[in-house]
């Protein structure tokens, strides 16, 4: 059989990642290195916390158009709070998307030197329990994105600490996604093709079918992790980092089959970002006479801004 048929997303886990540290690295490694994703079980990010989560996500949601567009904040580049239904259109494509997400970044203390950069979190007055059901999912994504990136420095054979530094106080972005039931008849699919722009991305909720990956064969793979495994996968910070060694991968959310349209789905991936001024630039390792060196320096903040204009969620 051929390779393309056998093509998928291995499912790995994150248990044994103390006790044997390479092992996990290898297998996260060469699953980024050949799809850009990697599915991940036993990630630590307590079920609990999730499920409290879903809950507030699906409850914010439901409240009335007009109650959630309080928290549209005008100029904001959808930083943080709502971004309404059919804003973001993927980079180059020609409809919008069909979804409308919440963000929440981190929390800062008064007066740090990210503060000009990293706008402050808004807070809806309902669902109750809402802020404290998200800083505790952040701060669990946070730890489990370390573990992971960790993970990745060994492969790339750096020490397993090497992006402590560079995310220390980053520009990380949770999101809460809600694709509404889609009508018989869109045009648009719910995300349009496109990649992510962080470091590494870490998807809760994508046991809904709809994510698909554009794999190096050519071949549009959907990717569907068993129920409380999380999909992770390499954003272009990390494809630039790393010069092209680990892709970012093409990737889309498309509308369910008729049976399911009837159907809301959600999804929260947690957009993981290095500090403002960490600089993006391709690591020695792996650039070769064969791989040159692709792009030139850049920070992760410079990087950021030109990235969201695209997107259609800043001017230019
Ligand atoms: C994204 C994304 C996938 C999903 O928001 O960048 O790819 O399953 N989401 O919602
Ligand atoms: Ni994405």
């Amino acid at each position: 059989m051929s390779d393309t048929l056998l093509a998928q997303v291995p499912l790995i886990s994150m248990k044994d990642q103390a006790s044997d540290p390479e092992g996990f690295a290898q297998e996260l490694g060469r699953s980024f290195q050949r799809f850009g994703f990697a599915m991940v079980s036993d990630h630590g990010v307590p079920q609990d916390v999730v499920d409290r989560a879903w809950a507030a996500t699906k409850a914010f949601f439901a409240l009335p158009e007009e109650e959630k567009r309080r928290y549209f904040v005008e100029g904001g580049g959808g930083a943080r709070g709502l971004t309404p239904f059919k804003t973001e259109i993927a980079k180059g494509a020609t409809h919008v998307d069909l979804k409308e997400f919440w963000h929440v970044g981190r929390e800062l203390p008064k007066g740090h030197r990210f503060e000009e950069l990293m706008a402050p979190n808004i807070w809806p007055d309902r669902p109750e329990g809402f802020r404290d059901t998200f800083l505790n999912l952040f701060k669990a994504l946070d730890d489990a994105g370390d573990r992971l990136l960790s993970a990745i420095a060994r492969y790339l054979g750096l020490a397993p600490d090497w992006f402590d530094h560079a995310v220390k106080d980053g520009n990380s972005v949770l999101r809460l996604l809600h694709y509404p039931p889609v009508p018989a008849d869109a045009p648009e699919v719910r995300a349009g093709a496109h990649e992510d722009i962080n470091l590494i991305t870490l998807l809760l909720g994508a046991e809904e079918a709809g994510l698909q990956l554009l794999d190096r064969t050519g071949e549009w793979l959907p990717v569907s992790p068993p129920e409380g495994a999380m999909v992770v996968n390499v954003g272009d910070m990390l494809q630039r980092l790393t010069n092209h060694v680990l892709p970012s991968t093409t990737h889309r959310v498309v509308n369910p089959p008729p049976e399911r349209r009837g159907h809301a789905r959600y999804s929260m991936p947690f957009f993981l970002h290095p500090a403002p001024d960490f600089l993006i630039k391709a690591l020695p390792q792996c650039v070769t006479p064969e791989n040159p060196e692709r792009e030139p320096p850049i920070t992760a903040h410079d990087y950021l801004a030109e990235r969201l204009a695209e997107i259609g969620l800043t001017k230019k």
